[in-house]
């Protein structure tokens, strides 16, 4: 199965694609998760997108397409892939259908999870995550004991990029630069749109209901 999963910023990409990953059998490849731990790690690509991403402004295309061509040659996509927060440009899409063509696994669907802005802002500035890739949110999904992990029990923390400020700009850069890609894959017929705005688990349903529906091996 070989699936984008795209959306604004909050949209609920992450919390969808564990499950997806978890139900189909298939790696969930975050280039956010991918740049955050090059941050963590203090690597010369982390020190340089997170320049970009403490002010909610995209990382330049030739970096991400770098990281997602070699992501995309590791062995265990073979069964598929499921990619959250890339393509985010038109140039980044136009490199993934390269990419896909020369490893011969052409993208099946374009899932975009729509939510309002409002709730974006909401759900961002009530988010709590954990370094074992969980994320939480004060009301919508709080942990069984506030500021721990239900899953590995470390402490939860808020994201630098989750500051209202930057929650702004991070809206504002996908509005002119990511929302285009809508229009993108509508026209070569790859695009669903899912009504994000619902409980997660309904929002899980209305997902794998659609996936189904396309019988993708
Ligand atoms: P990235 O990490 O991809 O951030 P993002 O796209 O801004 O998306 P988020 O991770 O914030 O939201 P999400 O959709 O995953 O929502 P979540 O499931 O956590 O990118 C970060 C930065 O890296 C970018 O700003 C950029 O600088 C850089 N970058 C990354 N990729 C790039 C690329 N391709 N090109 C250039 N730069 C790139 O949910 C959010 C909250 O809502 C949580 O609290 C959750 O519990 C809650 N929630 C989820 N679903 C629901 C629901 N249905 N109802 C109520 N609450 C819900
Ligand atoms: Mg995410
Ligand atoms: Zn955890």
């Amino acid at each position: 199965m070989n699936v984008v999963l795209f959306g604004p910023p909050g949209a609920g990409k992450g919390t969808q694609a564990k499950e997806l990953s978890n139900h189909y059998k298939i790696p969930h490849i975050s280039t956010g998760d991918i740049l955050r731990a090059n941050v963590q790690d203090g690597t010369e690509l982390g020190n340089k997108a997170k320049e970009y991403m403490d002010k909610g402004e995209l990382v330049p295309d030739e970096v991400l397409i770098g990281i997602i061509r070699n992501r995309l040659a590791e062995p265990d996509c073979e069964s598929g892939y499921l990619l959250d927060g890339y393509p985010r440009t038109i140039p980044q899409a136009d490199a993934l259908s390269d990419i896909l063509t020369d490893i011969d696994k052409p993208l099946q669907v374009v899932l975009n999870l729509d939510v309002p802005d409002e709730e974006l802002v909401i759900r961002l500035s009530g988010r709590y995550v954990c370094k074992c890739g969980n994320s939480y949110h004060l009301t919508f999904n709080p942990p069984e004991n506030t500021g721990i992990c239900d899953t590995c029990g470390k402490e939860l923390y808020q994201r630098d990029d989750d500051k209202e400020d930057v929650i702004r700009q991070r809206l504002i850069s996908y509005h002119n630069k990511t929302h285009p890609l809508i229009k993108y894959y509508g026209d070569r017929d790859l695009l669903v749109n899912i009504a994000g705005a619902g409980d997660i688990n309904e929002v899980f349903d209305s997902i794998i209901h659609v996936l189904d529906m396309y019988d993708l091996t």
